[in-house]
């Protein structure tokens, strides 16, 4: 199989990326290195480029023969988002609708495309399947949930077909520990609760401890990177199969704690953590949990490392080689 990785830089793209290679496939990954990193592409070629780039992206999907596309390059971070929601909208909507022309211009028709759990907005129960209304509060959840909407119209229009793949919060890292999440800056709770169990920071912030959960703080379900990867790869499966467009919700169908984050990363790390309590963070809902029944069910999909300590101690190892010269 032949395919092309947009962002096979970044966290996600990356792991992909070395999935796709170690199962025999051709791989190209187009990244401007923005937020990605060069050394984390690990199998196939790589071309730097921007999804903006429509000369490009029209000659690459022209000669490259692409069985199909999975796209992982777009801006992630919520409070960005809102302070700055034409970055979202001109990457995560209008580049995105270039790639999309591009690959019909090219017949280029299977796509997988990373979207979230913030297309759901606050949510209205928990677990969150694919019925849940999807009201996104923010311009990522809203820019995610345009390109889904786009994709139903591609696929009644033009036969495009793709999959959507809302992911609630990826984490951990690449069991063998060459691969793990990079971002600069890093927003995200298990890399800075390791980062502050490392030294590199002094404390975690919690935001909020009033929430209506079982210790107060927010509850999330964290899915591993690999398990996330997997996803991927059967619904590239199904598409080759040709099977019909498909959206998912993916997570554990656990959630955890803030704090039980941090005390796992004690645990794990066997270091003191040091918290800090603090206001709580705007757009964040108490509880986010997947049902991941219909990902299950059609794809035959079954999260493997599903154990908060496992998730947590692969994020560390690669923490701790990240912290040592080379
Ligand atoms: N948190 C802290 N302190 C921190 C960082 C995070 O307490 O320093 C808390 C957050 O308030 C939240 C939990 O840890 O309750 C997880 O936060 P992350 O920033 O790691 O992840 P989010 O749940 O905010 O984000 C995830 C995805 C987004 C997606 C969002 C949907 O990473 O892409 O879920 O709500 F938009």
């Amino acid at each position: 199989m032949n395919v092309l990785v947009i962002g096979g830089a970044g966290y996600i793209g990356s792991h992909m990326v070395k999935l796709l290679g170690r199962r025999g496939c051709d791989v190209t990954t187009l990244d401007n290195l923005s937020n990605g990193h060069r050394d984390a592409i690990l199998f196939g070629s790589f071309v730097e480029g921007d999804v903006a780039d429509r000369f490009l992206l029209a000659q690459l999907l022209e000669t490259g023969n692409f069985d199909a596309v999975m796209h992982f390059a777009s801006f992630i971070q919520v409070g960005e988002s809102m302070k700055h929601p034409a970055k979202y909208y001109e990457n995560n909507v209008s580049n995105t609708l270039n790639l999309l022309g591009a690959m019909l211009t090219a017949n280029v028709k299977r796509f997988i495309f990373s979207s979230t759990a913030a297309t759901f907005g606050s949510p209205q129960y928990t677990p969150m399947d694919e019925m849940h209304p999807q009201n996104p509060i923010n311009p990522y959840g809203r820019s995610k949930l345009m390109i889904e909407k786009v994709l139903d119209d591609y696929d009644r229009a033009y036969g495009l077909r793709s999959v959507c793949l809302r992911y609630f919060n990826a984490a951990g890292a690449d069991p063998d520990g060459e691969l793990g999440e990079r971002h600069n800056p890093e927003t995200h709770l298990i890399p800075l609760v390791l980062q502050t169990a490392s030294g590199l920071r002094s404390d975690i912030e919690v935001f909020g401890r009033d929430y209506d959960t079982p210790d107060g703080t927010c509850v999330r379900d964290y899915i591993h990177i690999n398990d996330l990867c997997e996803a991927h790869w059967l619904a590239l499966q199904s598409l080759m199969r040709g099977a019909g467009s498909q959206r998912y919700n993916l997570g554990n169908g656990n959630g955890f704690s803030v704090q039980e984050v941090i005390d796992a990363a004690k645990r794990v790390t066997g270091r003191s953590i040091a918290i800090r309590d603090a206001p709580r963070r705007d757009g964040d809902p108490a509880r986010l949990v997947a049902d991941s029944t219909l990902a299950r069910r059609q794809l035959g999909w079954e999260p493997k490392i599903t154990d908060l300590e496992t998730i947590v101690r692969h994020a560390w190892r690669w923490e701790q080689s990240r912290a040592k010269p080379n």
